[in-house]
Parts: structure tokens; C-alpha cells; sequence
């Protein structure tokens, strides 16, 4: 373990079928006013909302509603969420749905109180807010699992004008101060919705994995968790219903991005920047945006990589060695990866997702690169990567 670093997850976590029960005593926490955030509709047809509203009322809570908050949301989205938490003075921020509701709520929560333009400074300048800015707390009821929104500071926001998705990971502070996790609530989730978080969760868990070359405990956890969503997802996959399987994909999310696993580790996030891009073009999942991507640049990766690619072939994938070198080791490794996305149904090709040739400067263009992992891409390695994706 060769890095430095500090850790501090101030997140308080309920989790099971029972976990909704906490939310009352957490209200008591915060003041009368509740920004109640949510996103297109599920959780009004799944009966979500009424169980918090009928909680919310009960604590005494005046409740300011911010409906629509859609998937991969918008920097237009954002700015009338601020306005709303201003006009309205809110004291807490709910978030009630899956990632981009979490992520959005914490975006809103560190923009309120920002005077400037807050989209230049904190997502295109990357800055966090200064010590002293007044951030608003969020709390989020999840209902999907995928990206681990729940337990970090990231909030992914889409320039929709500009087609560029941008991400941003602030400090702690924006941390939620509380998450409510109860897998039942995931059950509803589509199946295409489902199969893309999963491979959210494994890809998190591969963009802190495939990096440095020292024996670092982090990548014996992840390999414990890359193991847990591979066995869970078959099982998902085939039963959705399945209440361990859902329950198991549920926590490995949170694990696999709450920042734990990556202590230590320089990191990689150029499948997640790519796939970003793609996202912004397609509209696709943000999911199966990554899983579009990943062969070509795994691929590439596995060389300067290789002892890292063992590795995985061996630990999370069970490859038997015998008489192969380590090239095929490594190759075995990825072609497992490739057979579970296969098996699983995940795209393998940016083209499954809409993108065409056309396409591909532009997502080339918009895509945010920087040295990373075991690989220092430029403009033209993202456009051939695209180009073998297609
Ligand atoms: O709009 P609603 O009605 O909520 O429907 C959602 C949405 O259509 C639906 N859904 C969620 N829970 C449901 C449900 N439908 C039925 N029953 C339920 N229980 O599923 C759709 C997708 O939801 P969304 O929240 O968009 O998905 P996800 O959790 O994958 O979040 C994606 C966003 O998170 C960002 C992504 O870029 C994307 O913008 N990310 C955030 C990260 C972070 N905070 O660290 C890291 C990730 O890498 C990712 O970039
Ligand atoms: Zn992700």
C-alpha cells in the first residue's frame, strides 16, 4: 500500500425493508421546510411516494415538491431546482429516486447559497465550495442501485446545449447526511434500467482496480466485490424478484463507489469519461453508455497493464493458468468479462445504443481526457476506441 490519504464517510446508512422506518427520527434532525425531489414518475406508480409524504406529513414537515428531475439531468434542471430551494427557503434536501436524483440534489445543495455562476465554478472550474458558503443538507431514499451516489459527493450534470455531461466529485460536505436503503423499492426498476446499474457497479469497481502495481488491500475488497456482482447479477437477471440477488447488488453499489475502495490508488475513470460522452450523444443508460466502450478499452489497457489483467482473470474470474503465458491469461480474463456482459445483455457496441460514424468526432471532442490508469490517451487513441466500438 503505497499511497497516502485520509478517510472521512460521514454518511449515516439504513439498510433492508425495514430501513424507510428511520427516515422519521432523521427529520428530526433538520427544520420545517423539505425540498422534496424526484424524478419522471416511478415512484408515484410504485406507491414510493406516498409512503414518504405520509411520513413527512406525519413529522410535521412543510414539503416544497421539484418533480422531473430526469435521468442524466440538466444544468437547465439544476437551475430551477436552485431557485426553488431559494424562493422557498428550504432547510433539507430529500431525494427520493435513483442516482441522478441524488446526484442532482447534492448539486442543488452546493449551488444555493453560491452567489456566482456556480456551473462555471464548481463544474467546469472543478472547485469545491469555499469553507464558509452555507450548504444545504441532503438526504436520499434510493431507488435504484447502481452508482453509489448514495454514499459519495459526485453529481454528474449534463450541459444539455452543449451535449457535454460533466462530473464532479466535491468534498464530504456534500456527502448525503443520510441514506435510506431498502432493495424492495429496486424491484421495480426496468429490466434494462437494472442490468445497466450492474454494470455501473462492476465498472466502478474496474476504474479504481485497474490502476498502480502495489499490493494494496483495496484491490483485494474489490476483487471480493467485482466476485459478489457477478454471482448476484446471474441470479438477478434470470429472477428479478429475487430479494437476495436485488438486496446483494443494493450494497455492493454502495461499496463499490463510496470511496473506500479507491483509497490509496491513483484510479483510472476514462471508461467513465468516454462513456459520458456517449451518454451525452445517445441518451443511452448511463450503464450501458460504459459498457459500450469497455472492450476496446480494456483492450488496450490489458498491455501496459498485464500483471493487473492476471490478476483479474485469476481472482475474480477463476481462469485455470496451466501451460498459458501471461498474455493469454490476461486475454482469457477479458473474454469472461465480454462472455458476462453477453450473458447478462449488456451492449457491446455504441452503435446498439444509436451512435453513428457521424457521431464519433463529436464525442471525441466533448470527452474529457487525462492521464489514468495504465493508459495516457489522446484525442485520436478516444476516436479509435469509438471507432472499435461502433
Ligand atoms: O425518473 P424516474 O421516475 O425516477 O425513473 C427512473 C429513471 O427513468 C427509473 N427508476 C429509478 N428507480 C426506479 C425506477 N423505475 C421504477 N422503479 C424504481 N424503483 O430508472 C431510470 C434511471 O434512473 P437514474 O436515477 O437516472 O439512474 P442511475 O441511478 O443509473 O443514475 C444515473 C446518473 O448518475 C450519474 C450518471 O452519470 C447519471 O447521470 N452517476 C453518478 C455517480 C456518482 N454520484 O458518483 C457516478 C456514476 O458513475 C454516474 O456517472
Ligand atoms: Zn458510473
Amino acid at each position: 500500500m503505497q499511497g497516502n490519504f485520509s478517510y472521512h464517510n460521514p454518511t449515516k446508512l439504513y439498510f433492508g425493508e425495514e430501513s424507510l422506518n428511520y427516515l422519521k427520527d432523521e427529520l428530526k434532525n433538520y427544520g420545517a421546510k423539505v425540498l422534496l425531489n424526484y424524478g419522471s414518475g416511478s415512484v408515484k406508480r410504485n406507491g414510493i411516494y406516498d409512503q414518504v409524504t405520509a411520513i413527512l406529513k406525519e413529522a410535521g414537515k412543510t414539503v416544497v415538491e421539484n418533480p422531473g428531475v430526469m435521468t442524466n439531468p440538466t444544468l437547465e434542471k439544476l437551475k430551477e431546482g436552485v431557485t426553488i430551494a431559494r424562493e422557498n427557503d428550504v432547510d433539507l434536501i430529500l431525494a427520493l429516486g435513483g442516482g441522478s436524483v441524488c446526484d442532482y440534489s447534492k448539486a442543488v445543495a452546493a449551488s444555493v447559497f453560491y452567489e456566482g455562476d456556480y456551473w462555471d465554478q464548481f463544474w467546469l472550474k472543478q472547485q469545491n465550495p469555499a469553507q464558509d458558503q452555507r450548504l444545504l443538507p441532503v438526504g436520499c431514499i434510493l431507488t435504484m442501485a447502481g452508482t453509489g451516489s448514495e454514499m459519495n459527493a459526485g453529481t454528474v450534470i449534463t450541459d444539455a446545449e452543449h451535449t457535454f455531461k460533466v462530473g464532479r466529485v466535491f468534498d464530504d460536505r456534500l456527502m448525503p447526511k443520510f441514506s435510506i436503503l431498502n432493495p424492495r423499492f429496486t424491484m421495480t426498476v426496468p429490466e434494462n434500467q437494472m442490468k445497466a446499474g450492474i454494470y455501473d457497479i462492476m465498472n466502478h469497481i474496474m476504474e479504481q482496480y485497474f490502476s498502480d502495481f502495489d499490493d494494496n488491500t483495496s484491490d483485494y475488497i474489490s476483487e471480493g466485490l467485482m466476485r459478489s456482482i457477478i454471482h448476484s447479477s446471474r441470479i438477478a437477471v434470470r429472477n428479478p424478484q429475487d430479494y437476495e440477488a436485488r438486496s446483494n447488488i443494493m450494497w455492493t453499489a454502495t461499496w463499490a463507489l463510496n470511496t473506500l475502495i479507491g483509497l490509496g490508488k491513483q484510479q483510472d475513470w476514462m471508461v467513465h469519461m468516454i462513456g459520458h460522452s456517449v451518454g451525452a450523444w445517445t441518451h443511452a443508460p448511463h450503464g450501458y453508455a460504459l459498457a459500450s466502450v469497455s472492450m476496446a478499452y480494456y483492450r488496450r489497457a490489458m498491455k501496459p497493464g498485464l500483471q493487473k489483467f492476471v490478476r483479474f482473470a485469476k481472482n475474480v474470474w477463476n481462469i485455470q493458468t496451466d501451460g498459458l503465458t501471461d498474455e493469454q491469461i490476461a486475454e482469457a480474463g477479458l473474454k469472461a468479462l465480454r462472455d458476462w456482459m453477453l450473458e447478462i445483455g449488456l451492449p457491446l457496441t455504441i452503435g446498439e445504443l444509436g451512435a453513428t460514424s457521424q457521431m464519433i468526432p463529436g464525442i471525441t471532442e466533448t470527452t474529457v481526457i487525462y492521464p489514468a490508469g495504465y493508459l495516457n490517451l489522446t484525442k485520436e487513441d478516444v476516436m479509435e476506441i469509438l471507432k472499435e466500438s461502433l
